[in-house]
């Protein structure tokens, strides 16, 4: 039988139950990550709980957990599913209380549920890359938060979905944020350009990974917002998150980029980022 988290316990899925009341189904009043597993090890583990320690801070959640007790929990949830490849969700949400926008009082106790999945790497789109659209951003001003309110993302990848893209990319009045599940860049003559880490956007883990991979590889990068002209008019696009790892973007709007091949650069942080990942796998196997 599969095993979830509810609070601080393990136990079978079918046994899990939350509260009608609570403020996550309700209000998405909650907050969440979602962790790569490699070969049964959590991988940027400590950058994931610190940024889901953040969140909840910007909403003015108390996480009821020391980061060490998480850690171990996600770490147990993982051996008790025998998970390989896949990924860890955790989210936390403010409790459950009668429904009211005011925050409930101190009794109120936030409630944290977490589950795996096998997830396997998405090696065909990996290799051979994917469709994108572009979508204007209409999400609220506190991006950096990875909140539980995701309408407005899933509405973009809805879209996205059903012109056959793997993503929309996102922007504000002619400003590329970020994918509606990812970060975005653009390689225009060998330069890497991101949007800044804002408000505007959420700092990716794996765009964390990869701006160190940069500097520390000399690749130049700047973390500095580009247009929907320039998206168009890159040399290459590609997108990166937790389970898209560095993805691709060989067409934008149906128009091809580059010679519609993923591009240079992208197969060299590809390669970056494989072996940054088997590095920490081999040193957790010593
Ligand atoms: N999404 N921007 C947004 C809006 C995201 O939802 C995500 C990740 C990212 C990339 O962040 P990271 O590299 O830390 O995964 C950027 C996750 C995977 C999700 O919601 O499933």
């Amino acid at each position: 039988m599969v095993k979830v988290i509810v609070n601080d316990k393990i136990m079978d899925r079918s046994e899990a139950a939350i509260d009608i009341e609570d403020r996550g189904y309700q209000f998405g009043d909650g907050v969440y990550e979602v962790i790569r597993v490699y070969d049964g090890v959590l991988f940027t583990g400590d950058e994931h709980l610190e940024r889901f320690y953040s969140s909840a801070e910007k909403i003015k959640i108390n996480v009821p957990f020391q980061k060490e007790e998480l850690f171990d929990l996600m770490n147990q949830l993982i051996q008790e599913n025998k998970v390989k490849d896949g990924s860890v969700y955790m989210q936390l949400t403010r409790g459950a209380s009668p429904r009211n926008h005011v925050f409930p009082g101190k009794d109120t106790t936030p409630v944290l549920t977490a589950y795996t999945k096998e997830v396997a790497r998405p090696v065909e789109s990996l290799e051979n890359g994917v469709a994108a659209m572009v979508a204007d951003d209409i999400r609220w001003l506190r991006c950096d938060i990875k909140s539980l309110n995701l309408l407005p993302n899933l509405l973009a990848k809805q879209a996205a979905t059903e012109q056959g893209c793997y993503e929309a990319i996102l922007h504000r009045d002619g400003l590329v944020t970020e994918g509606s599940s990812s970060n975005a860049y653009i390689v225009v003559d060998g330069k890497i350009k991101t949007h800044p880490a804002t408000n505007l956007i959420l700092n990716g883990i794996t765009r964390q990974v990869l701006i160190r991979l940069c500097e520390q590889n000399n690749i130049p990068f700047f973390e500095e917002a580009f247009t929907l002209e320039d998206l168009r008019n890159a040399d290459e696009i590609f997108v990166t998150s937790t389970t898209s790892e560095v993805m691709p973007v060989v067409k934008l709007d149906g128009k091809e980029i580059g010679n519609g091949k993923p591009g240079e650069l992208t197969r060299k942080l590809q390669v970056l980022f494989v072996e940054e990942f088997e590095s920490v796998k081999k040193a957790h196997s010593m």
